[in-house]
């Protein structure tokens, strides 16, 4: 089975996700499930928290590693070959790959030429399924319930911000929350580029009105200009700061999958409502999970 696309995923594959990764977060002790396996990740564009915690995931679970940076220029792809045939061929070497690709659509269409599962760690402007699961989780673990099944809190009010239509993180999230039976999200920005499977309301807000929505929301998702993008798209003038913060519900949150650029102001950090960091330690326990369930070993 590959991880290819958010709106691939079910509820019922979701929630057993969140379930083991909640027991993973809550069990410190090293395990042996990867054991005798190799994970495989191939990057072709930059990364920081996805490749380290999906490397840190496998280290942990008792797993190996071969592992490709900056495969735009040091994988054979520089000499002309196939994401196909790069997939295929890395394939003999590891029993899952990890791959990260700028293009939208090239990690879909190789994946079907391995032979060992795929996850798409990030593709182009379109697709970061993994990162909307854990986002996902970090939403219905402040804004949620779990009753034989995870439930996200009713009207659930979501305010995306940012480049919101080069944003791959937004459009896998908001898949899901759809999944999830989200009836309505509200964006401050110029639209996106791929709403695949929302097919609910869609509130848009402009400039300064985002600072009367603040004081109503339940969870403002933050993202940076994606300068390495194509298109014109206009940069955004929103800042969250501590003080702007402090106007929103006690208990709503602020998310940014990360990097962040300007958009969060550091004295941000110190608020309640800041939940990115955690976001960060759930990208481990979640890439734990996702390996557990893929390739490790079945205990009965
Ligand atoms: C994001 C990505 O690469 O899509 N980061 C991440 O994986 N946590 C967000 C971004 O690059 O802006």
């Amino acid at each position: 089975m590959h991880i290819l696309k958010s709106s691939d995923l079910t509820k019922e594959y979701c929630d057993k996700l969140f379930l083991k990764a909640w027991s993973f977060a809550n069990n410190g002790t090293l395990l042996n499930v990867l054991s005798g396996r190799i994970v495989g990740t191939l990057f072709f564009e930059p990364s920081t928290r996805t490749r380290w915690s999906f490397e840190a995931a496998a280290l942990k679970l008792g797993g190996q590693l071969l592992s490709m940076e900056n495969a735009a220029t040091s994988s054979s792809g520089k000499k002309g070959e196939s994401l196909a045939d790069t997939l295929k061929t890395c394939s003999n070497y590891c029993d899952l790959l990890i791959v990260r690709h700028p293009e939208d659509d090239a990690i879909e269409e190789a994946a079907q030429y391995a032979t060992v599962p795929v996850i798409n760690a990030g593709s182009g402007k379109k697709e970061h399924p993994t990162q909307g699961l854990i986002d996902l989780w970090t939403i219905l673990q402040n804004c949620g319930t779990y009753d034989n099944g995870y439930k996200l809190k009713n009207d659930l009010d979501i305010l995306f911000t940012g480049d919101v239509s080069c944003s791959r993180t937004c459009n896998s999230l908001i898949n899901l929350l759809a999944i999830y039976g989200l009836e309505k999200i509200s964006l401050h920005s110029e639209g996106i580029a791929y709403l695949t499977s929302f097919r609910k309301s869609v509130y848009h807000y402009y400039g300064d009105q985002i600072y009367s929505r603040l004081p109503h929301i339940d969870v403002l998702y933050m993202t940076r200009h994606q300068a390495e993008r194509e298109g014109n798209r206009e940069k955004s003038k929103f800042i969250i700061t501590h003080e702007f913060a402090e106007v929103m519900k006690r208990n709503a949150i602020i998310m940014h999958p990360f990097p962040r650029n300007e958009e969060i102001h550091p004295s941000t950090d110190k608020n309640i409502r800041a939940v990115y960091f955690n976001q960060i330690e759930n990208g481990l326990w979640i890439r734990m999970a996702l390996l557990a369930d893929l390739i490790g070993i079945k205990v009965s």
